[in-house]
């Protein structure tokens, strides 16, 4: 088994005894009264959504992304929820079911060996590409599925530049990227710094605005062509 075979595992085990609570929990995350929504709003807005428009939501854990997704694309768009967690896509189903959504497809695959469909106008993916390790390669493969003029937006928490390291353990800590190994190695990679470039790479007029003091950053950009 390979370390990201581990890793995959890791988060797999996380988010199954995490699924049943997580629309709670992450109410309070990464302290309570955190402007979570707000910056999901955000998110959506960079993608320029019009009425009809396919978009992919990558890592969709329990569909927090969706009611605001329905809202830009309406009921002749298309969204195609992907996770790599079981759980966390029965609760998306639920949520699905009792909104009466009937343009919502969820997958169970990788974000990094997801086989996207053709015709996808937007890829959004909030609060976990920091936590994948294959998270440029789940870039450059989402930009290659968009076509001229699509969009990406990848928001995340990341670590403020300017705080103490004693303090940045403590907030990451209160997020639960996981174990204090997985947690030191998410400080010393900082891996919004990778997102950014691969952001950068793969696609045209990329912006990039750090939100919340500093402590979630949003990355967007439009496809060359
Ligand atoms: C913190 S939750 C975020 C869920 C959702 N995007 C949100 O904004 O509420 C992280 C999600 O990423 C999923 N995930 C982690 N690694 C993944 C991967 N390699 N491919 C697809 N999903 C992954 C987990 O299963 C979990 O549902």
């Amino acid at each position: 088994m390979t370390e990201a075979d581990r890793t995959r595992e890791r988060l797999i085990e996380t988010y199954r005894r995490k699924a049943a609570h997580y629309d709670v929990t992450s109410r309070l995350s990464p302290v309570p009264g955190y402007p979570q929504h707000g910056q999901r709003l955000l998110a959506v807005r960079a993608l320029g959504l019009h009425a009809g428009a396919t978009v992919v939501d990558l890592a969709c854990g329990t569909g927090l992304n969706f009611a605001l997704l329905e809202r830009a694309i309406g009921p002749r768009g298309r969204i195609v929820g992907v996770d790599l967690t079981d759980a966390m896509l029965a609760r998306a189903e639920r949520r699905v079911e009792a909104a009466g959504w009937s343009n919502v497809r969820l997958v169970q695959a990788d974000a990094a060996g997801f086989d996207f469909p053709t015709g996808v106008d937007a890829v959004l993916s909030t609060y976990a590409l920091t936590q994948v390790p294959d998270r440029g390669l789940v870039i450059a493969h989402a930009a290659a599925a968009l076509g001229p003029g699509g969009r990406l937006a990848v928001l995340d928490l990341k670590i403020p530049s300017v705080t103490p390291r004693w303090l940045s353990r403590l907030g990451v800590a209160v997020v639960g990227v996981g174990s204090s190994a997985s947690l030191d190695e998410w400080i010393a990679r900082r891996p919004w710094e990778e997102i950014r470039m691969a952001a950068r790479s793969s696609l045209a007029e990329t912006s990039w605005a750090e939100l919340c003091f500093g402590t979630a950053f949003l990355v967007s950009g439009r496809v060359r062509g």
